[in-house]
């Protein structure tokens, strides 16, 4: 077992995912780690959709649905090789939270749901899964949003995906502590 200070320096964003599946079992117990993360008042203001397996396929039509741009200049292999990178993961999750009327709340139900992504990712390292938190424009889509079910007050802040690797990448490196660090004088 990993400790806790092992994978939040050790975790890195995976990009290249081998296509190995990842089973629902395991996603529920990621899922489930995530669950545990701080948030006020315990209003666990996150909900997921989820794909994988054989849903995969019908989020990729959904994403070719929204028609990005660069897309539209492309012959049909071409398309079908960009739309294939979305496959390779194992698994996705679109992390959807309130959008709250009152500004605090708004701001610290974004907080506990970026929390329980942290601990999503940090839950799946541990079980040598990969994952990538990413945010492309077509999450924002009208049609995309439609097709997930996302009702009007709700944002999706995370297509989350998942999936086993054969190599991580090297780490960035970070600011020092006294770069970011100062106290009361
Ligand atoms: C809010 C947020 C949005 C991100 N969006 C993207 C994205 O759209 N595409 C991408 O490749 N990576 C995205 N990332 C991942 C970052 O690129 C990655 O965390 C960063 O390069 C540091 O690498 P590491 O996670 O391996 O330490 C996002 C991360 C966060 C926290």
């Amino acid at each position: 077992m990993m400790n806790v200070r092992e994978a939040i320096e050790t975790r890195r964003s995976i990009k290249k995912f081998n296509g190995k599946p990842v089973t629902k079992e395991a996603l529920a117990k990621i899922v489930e780690a995530g669950t545990w993360a701080p948030n006020h008042g315990t209003r666990e203001p996150w909900r997921l959709v989820g794909a994988v397996g054989e849903s995969m396929e019908r989020m990729v039509d959904a994403i070719k649905e929204v028609a990005v741009p660069k897309w539209r200049d492309m012959s049909e292999e071409e398309l079908q090789t960009a739309l294939a990178k979305f496959m390779l993961p194992g698994a996705v999750l679109f992390i959807v939270v309130p959008e709250d009327a009152r500004q605090k709340e708004r701001l610290e139900d974004f907080g506990a749901a970026s929390a329980m992504i942290q601990n999503m990712q940090l839950a799946a390292w541990e079980m040598e899964i990969g994952s990538c938190w990413k945010t492309p424009p077509f999450i924002d889509h009208p049609k995309f949003r439609s097709s997930l079910g996302i009702q009007p007050g709700e944002r999706i802040i995370s297509m989350l995906q998942f999936g086993y690797f054969d190599e991580a990448p090297k780490a960035k490196s970070r600011k020092d502590v006294d770069e970011i660090l100062s106290y009361f004088e």
